[in-house]
């Protein structure tokens, strides 16, 4: 297989690098990255010197360096993490780069992957684009549940999955879709809920938490995610949209409990600060088509605990990961808070994040 990555370089692209590289010695294997805020080489630092791993930078949204990479190295298939992935800059930041990478460059891929005759194209995308559910229901979403975004970023990930439909239906372009649940685990960058929470908590301070803190998310390991996508690239049905969850359900406040509890704070730790607009309540993903296939989380409800515990170890163990991170990305960070500043939803990120 020559497997070009685009999006590689981000939280859940590097695990799957990672991941396809110690499971496959036959493997040649292509990042395309445009290194954006979220984009970070030291995630592939593992693989970096590998005789099988290149790095191109590039944007998705570039249709003729997209071919011309795909033609250079001779990809057979592709999988797509590239996206803007973070809810509350979709908010307060302005929508229109979401559009172009999550929806345009989705198209863009398509377009490449037509022309390049490639035999399969696996779009990473998110539990999000089905909108919420009652807290008090026990309903889940599957595959047939009615896309219906209530955030920029989720409806920008909607408009790249809709696009995916439309080219295998009209062109037969033997592209996959996964809806997947929220991840943990290495590299995450430090904006989202767990990294964020940890290193906090390093620096003693207290961990912000949204509304009531009641909103419900199904948390899978970002090792079972590249697991589930590695089954997917081999053996997903194109044209099919795949859910990927753990059955592993968690409250933020419950997550939060944890975090506190494993680092040894209480709950006088906690700040309660205004909700995010159109916080969705709660994600259930039923995963029993990918199941079907063969695949089982190794983290589900009952290892979730021990899969915390590893992943606040490893940020405890990696500050300089993050503190290099900060450094290299200081404007990027700060020219975002500074549109914030501007916008008329105004937050302040250093507050809170998730
Ligand atoms: N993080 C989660 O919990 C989660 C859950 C379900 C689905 N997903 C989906 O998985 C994918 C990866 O998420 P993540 O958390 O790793 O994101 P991330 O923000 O950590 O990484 C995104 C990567 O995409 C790159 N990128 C952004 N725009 C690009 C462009 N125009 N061209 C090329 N590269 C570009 C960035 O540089 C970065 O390396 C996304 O599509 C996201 O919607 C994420």
């Amino acid at each position: 297989m020559k497997l070009l990555v685009t999006g590689g370089a981000g939280f859940i692209g590097s695990n799957f690098v990672s991941y396809m590289m110690k499971t496959y010695s036959d493997l040649s294997l292509v990042v395309y990255d445009k290194l954006t805020y979220a984009g970070n080489l030291a995630n592939l630092e593992d693989v970096k010197d590998d005789p099988r791993y290149t790095f191109v930078q590039g944007d998705i949204v570039d249709l003729d360096h997209l071919n011309q990479v795909m033609a250079e190295y001779g990809i057979t298939h592709v999988i797509n993490f590239a996206a803007e992935t973070h809810v509350d800059r979709s908010i307060h930041g302005g929508a229109k780069e979401f559009i172009l990478t999550n929806t345009l460059g989705t198209q863009m891929i398509l377009d490449a992957v037509r022309k390049n005759s490639i035999e399969k194209f696996v779009n990473v995308s998110t539990d999000e684009v089905y909108g919420s559910l009652e807290l008090d229901s026990n309903k889940e979403f599957t595959e047939d549940t009615p896309i219906m975004p209530n955030m920029p970023y989720a409806a920008a990930k909607a408009g790249g999955d809709l696009m995916c439909h439309a080219y295998f239906v009209t062109h037969n372009v033997p592209v996959v879709v996964t809806h997947c649940s929220n991840n943990y685990g290495p590299y995450q960058f430090p904006e989202k809920l767990i990294p964020f929470f940890v290193f906090k908590l390093m620096k003693n301070e207290k961990v912000p938490i949204y509304g009531d803190g009641k909103n419900i998310r199904d948390w899978i390991h970002v090792h079972d995610h590249a697991k589930a996508l590695d089954v997917l690239l081999h053996k997903g049905v194109s044209g099919e949209v795949y859910n990927i969850g753990a059955d592993n359900e968690r409250s933020n406040l419950n997550i939060t409990h944890m975090i506190l509890d494993i680092m040894g704070f209480g709950t006088e730790q906690i700040e309660y600060v205004t909700d995010r607009p159109g916080h969705d309540r709660r994600y259930a993903i039923n995963a029993s088509k990918i199941r079907s296939l063969g695949w089982t989380p190794e983290y589900g409800p009952k290892q979730f605990h021990k899969g915390l515990e590893q992943t606040v170890q490893w940020y405890k163990d990696n500050t300089n990961w993050v503190e290099d991170l900060w450094n290299k990305k200081k404007n990027e960070m700060n020219a975002f808070q500074e549109k914030i500043e501007h916008s008329d939803t105004k937050m302040d990120v250093s507050k809170r994040i998730d």
